[in-house]
């Protein structure tokens, strides 16, 4: 008999193997490249390419890879029609859930070997960029625009959704966002991305079950609601007044703490440094005063730091994405990561099935339908 051990919310529990990524509280490698080197040198196409791959490509692989990406940004022209049915209401996550899933009935690769599997995530990464610029062109009652052969992964989706070649520092500011939030080993959304492969179900199965999971306020959707968040104040007084009262009532700061991360996010780190030369760029104050507030008396109070979405929601908005897409944003580079862990599982896989201590009643006996409640 296996022994019972029980750890509320799986904190500190292994629950599988990987060579995709490790996370320390000093570090985190993907593939054995630290996210520093990486966020410093390397592209989102590199980085996905080495995530998926194991290894970074050379040029004639990365040329390759590009212009797989570039093949399969146009969608099947049924995708749009059936964008264009959806309520302009619906919350972008919402959508980018519905539409990944029957986006995934036009994928032209037949099979399920392991390059069947890779070749359909290389069509996801460009299609699931397409299908949230082309839904935010939609909801806004602007006509889909074409994708731009040779534009990089992130110019592509500023393209997309403007319609102007994007200035090359703003673009690389979101291709770094994109390497940062690519990959995260056992994340929620990244865990039930394998826990479905490992029924041996379909790649867009799993990544379909990554977003639901993502878009959940204490995942990825703390990019949009750490910027709703700092959008209330007018001053950093009042983001300070707020954050202690916040923490006296024990209510939770959006874009702050981390399971694993105990004395901060390397990615945050990363990223603020970039956030702050861009404000200095733009002469922009008044949100870095409301944002450094709520991060100084986080600390103060609780020694509580920012996760990468604290950074990325101001960084975003910045660059005048608008909020809503944030989070779509986050899967557009998580995808990647998701589909490494679904073909690392799904090629050496056992079920993964966990157990659950019960807290319900003892064995009761079954009343009759007749005998219950007392009918007048
Ligand atoms: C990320 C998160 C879900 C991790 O949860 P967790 O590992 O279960 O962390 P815990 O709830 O054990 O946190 C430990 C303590 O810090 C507090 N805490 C953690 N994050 C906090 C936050 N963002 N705001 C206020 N208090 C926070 C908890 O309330 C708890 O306090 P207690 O010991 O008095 O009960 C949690 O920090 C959180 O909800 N953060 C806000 C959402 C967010 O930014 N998510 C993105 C994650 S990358």
């Amino acid at each position: 008999m296996t022994q019972e051990i029980y750890s509320p919310g799986l904190e500190g529990v292994i629950a599988g193997e990987t060579e995709v990524c490790s996370v320390e509280q000093g570090g985190l490698f993907y593939r054995g490249y630290s996210i520093s080197d990486l966020a410093q040198h390397s592209t989102f196409e590199e980085t996905a390419y080495l995530v998926l791959h194991g290894e970074l490509p050379d040029k004639a692989q990365l040329q390759e890879f590009r212009r797989v990406l570039d093949e399969h940004r146009a969608l099947p022209k049924p995708m749009v029609e059936i964008l264009r049915q959806i309520p302009r209401t619906t919350n972008a996550m919402a959508v980018l859930r519905s539409a990944t899933s029957a986006v995934g009935h036009f994928d032209p690769v037949p099979g399920e070997d392991r390059s069947a599997w890779h070749h359909r995530t290389i069509h996801l990464i460009s299609r699931i960029g397409s299908l949230i610029t082309t839904w935010q062109r939609i909801k806004h009652g602007q006509d889909p625009l074409a994708p731009k052969p040779g534009l990089t992964h992130a110019e592509q989706i500023l393209y997309m959704l403007r319609g102007e070649i994007p200035d090359p520092e703003a673009a690389r500011l979101l291709d770094l966002t994109l390497i940062l939030y690519m990959e995260h080993e056992f994340n929620a959304s990244t865990f039930v991305a394998r826990v479905t492969a490992s029924t041996l179900s379909d790649l867009i199965s799993c990544v379909v079950g990554g977003i639901g999971a993502l878009k959940g306020p204490l995942h990825g959707g703390a990019n949009e609601e750490a910027m709703e968040m700092l959008q209330q104040f007018d001053s950093a007084d009042q983001a300070r007044q707020w954050t202690l009262d916040t923490i006296a009532s024990k209510g939770k700061i959006m874009g702050f703490g981390h399971r694993v991360y105990k004395h901060g996010d390397h990615r945050a780190h990363i990223l603020e440094a970039r956030m702050r030369a861009l404000a200095a760029r733009l002469g922009e104050t008044k949100w870095l005063g409301i944002y450094d507030a709520v991060k100084n008396t986080m600390d103060q109070e609780k020694h509580i730091f920012p996760n990468l979405d604290y950074p990325c929601g101001l960084t975003y908005y910045l660059l005048k994405l608008p909020i809503e897409i944030y989070t779509p944003l986050f899967v557009a580079s998580r995808v990647v990561g998701w589909c490494a862990h679904a073909i690392e599982q799904h090629f050496n896989n056992r079920i993964i099935r966990p157990r659950s201590r019960y807290t319900g009643y003892a064995n009761r006996p079954y009343i009759p339908l007749v005998q219950r409640g007392i009918a007048d």
